[in-house]
């Protein structure tokens, strides 16, 4: 069984200074755990160079919360995959936030994760429903479409150098997080739908998270599902003291 995956998403939130404390903190408590649990932060992307200094180690891994598709150029206020890989391991693309507020397409991602990919960046490609799709039983459907176009420039060697989070978009920082069937049932449609495209061995190397209202106090629940490699954290990622507790939990194999 592989180690599992916690990545911390710290969104639009943190000056540069208290980045730089919350990733010390993050790291002085975890670096124990390192040989059981893999532990990313996103923070903003003002703050990367700093928390990737601070990070130096290697221990607890940096991510940025999005890329542009573009390797250079005249793209005002953009950063690209290439210019972030000094700093970062980890790509979060296609985040609902992004997809809602940004009008971000499936072609956009799918871009995304493959600059990420020529970059040696692993993207956290995020996929999941909203609360309408789900009340039409449409989640299935919804993971299906969006998985067929993000993952359309990659091929199956590519699979195991990817992440993909199962972030129902309604759970998404508003308390409500799923129950832990949906999420196993979810994990499953990514893992066939990564199978049909791809093939079984590259359905196996794909590491699946769960994203959305997890605490430390939940977070077990998803850990100890069969087909769940870890999570990606947004509110109670910016508390050390919740999510070192996750990093825990994920660490004693729960
Ligand atoms: P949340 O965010 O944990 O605050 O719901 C998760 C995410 O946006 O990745």
């Amino acid at each position: 069984m592989s180690n599992k995956l916690i990545a911390g998403n710290w969104k639009m939130n943190l000056s540069v200074a208290d980045s730089r404390k919350l990733a010390k903190r993050v790291e002085d408590a975890t670096t124990k755990h390192a040989d059981k649990v893999e532990v990313v932060v996103a923070p903003s992307t003002i703050a990367l160079t700093e928390v990737s200094k601070e990070l130096k180690s290697g221990k607890t891994k940096v991510g940025v919360q999005n890329i542009y598709f573009v390797d250079e150029g005249a793209y005002t206020g953009e950063v690209s995959a290439v210019q972030a890989q000094e700093f970062v391991d980890y790509a979060i693309v296609g985040h609902s936030e992004r997809r809602q507020l940004f009008n971000e397409s499936n072609e956009d991602v799918a871009r995304k994760v493959a600059a990420c990919l020529r970059s040696d960046i692993t993207p956290i490609l995020c996929v999941g429903e909203t609360g309408y799709e789900r009340d039409h039983g449409e989640t299935t459907q919804v993971i299906n479409d969006q998985l067929a176009t993000c993952l359309t420039m990659l091929v199956a060697s590519d699979m195991e150098h990817i992440v993909i989070a199962y972030e129902p978009i309604w759970a998404i920082g508003t308390g409500k997080n799923a129950d832990s069937k949906a999420v196993a049932s979810a994990a499953d449609t990514i893992q066939k739908t990564v199978k049909e495209m791809f093939g079984e061995k590259a359905s196996d190397g794909v590491r699946i998270l769960y994203g959305g209202s997890v605490k430390a106090d939940t977070a077990k629940s998803y850990l100890s599902l069969d087909n769940i490699d870890g999570l990606l954290v947004g509110g109670a990622s910016l508390s050390d003291h919740e999510f070192v507790a996750i990093v825990e939990h994920a660490a004693d194999g729960e």
